[in-house]
């Protein structure tokens, strides 16, 4: 007989041979930044989430730190949008202000910028507009714009999660140009239209006015795809490649990390955090056992970096030793 349980016997033996550790170091915390003052205003469907003044940041900050997490990726919600998104790359953006404040306050934490437009445009899209088609081309001119701005106001990484053709190499170029070659591009390379991104929708206000993303985010039938997507990104210069959403497309964060050798993010979207929520609200679930399970697959799967609105929560798992 096979005996597979003699190393099951207790706490010791399993946690010696466990395969999957978890750092706090590898969490990444997504904040959203509303224009405006005296604003902390808490996401419906995702309670414990907010959307904030800068004002009014601090004790969010504080309590992540205070939790071991060091690391957020920004969303800004400008008090005006319009058919170029030009907030997002204005120099006094609300995340290019949100940016300042934190490189100011709370030097030690490493700030990313999601570039996007989809937040800032009038029609909701992740671009600039030619008719109904998003032009591609006119679009990542754009990008390179907002991930300057954001890098001159302090970012240390960029993030874009528009899934544009060419982004990486615009985007790289332009922050070479300009002095800031060591800024890594961590690229949402794998980024597919799912409706796992309903909840942030409604909170970022970004939702598209007509039509969908389906002719920029992929398919979610497609796995092959997502490897041409991530060897584009590589080659174009992406330092880290990001699988979105991370929960239902782990078979793709696992095919990703086989093929290629730089790390892997995975981004825990607010669908799955709002799922967890609600059905931990109901009785229904055991909130924190279920959100442990959630990292510890995703890293299991081959992610290096995990996005997640539960960061501080699995901060403090990790200090219970419930995981790591
Ligand atoms: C912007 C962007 C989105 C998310 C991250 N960046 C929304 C979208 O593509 O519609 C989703 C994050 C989440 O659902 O938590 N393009």
């Amino acid at each position: 007989m096979f005996r597979t349980r003699r190393l099951r016997a207790n706490s010791n033996i399993r946690n010696m041979v466990r395969e999957t550790r978890i750092s706090k170091d590898s969490l990444i915390y997504p904040m959203f930044f509303e224009e405006g003052e005296n604003i902390f205003e808490e996401i419906e469907s995702m309670p414990g989430q907010y959307r904030m003044s800068i004002d009014r940041c601090d004790n969010v900050i504080k309590e992540l730190l205070e939790s071991g997490v060091k690391s957020v990726i920004l969303f800004g919600i400008p008090g005006h949008k319009d058919e170029s998104g030009s907030e997002a790359y204005h120099d006094h953006g609300i995340v290019q202000e949100a940016i300042r404040y934190i490189k100011k306050n709370y030097p030690e934490v490493y700030i990313i910028g999601d570039v996007c437009m989809c937040e800032y445009t009038s029609h909701g899209h992740c671009g600039i507009l030619k008719g109904n088609d998003i032009d591609n081309d006119s679009t990542i001119k754009y990008l390179a714009k907002i991930a300057l701005s954001q890098v001159e106001a302090g970012a240390d990484m960029v993030a874009p999660s528009d899934m544009m053709d060419g982004r990486v190499s615009e985007i790289r170029k332009l922050l070479d140009a300009n002095g800031y070659k060591n800024i890594p591009i961590m690229s949402y390379s794998a980024k597919y239209a799912s409706a796992f991104y309903g909840p942030f929708r409604v909170a970022a206000d970004s939702a598209p006015a007509f039509g969908d993303r389906k002719t920029y985010q992929m398919d979610v039938h497609n796995i092959r795809e997502a490897i041409k997507e991530v060897y584009d990104d590589v080659a174009e210069g992406a330092d880290i490649v990001m699988v979105k959403p991370a929960m239902s497309f782990l078979d793709v964060v696992a095919k990703v990390k086989e093929i290629t050798d730089i790390p892997v993010a995975a981004y825990s979207v607010s669908g799955e955090y709002a799922m967890v929520k609600s059905a931990a609200k109901n009785g229904f679930i055991d909130e924190e056992k279920i959100m442990c399970e959630m990292a510890v697959s995703a890293f299991r799967a081959g992610a290096d970096i995990y996005i997640t609105y539960y960061a501080k929560e699995l901060a403090k798992c990790i200090d219970k030793g419930v995981i790591g």
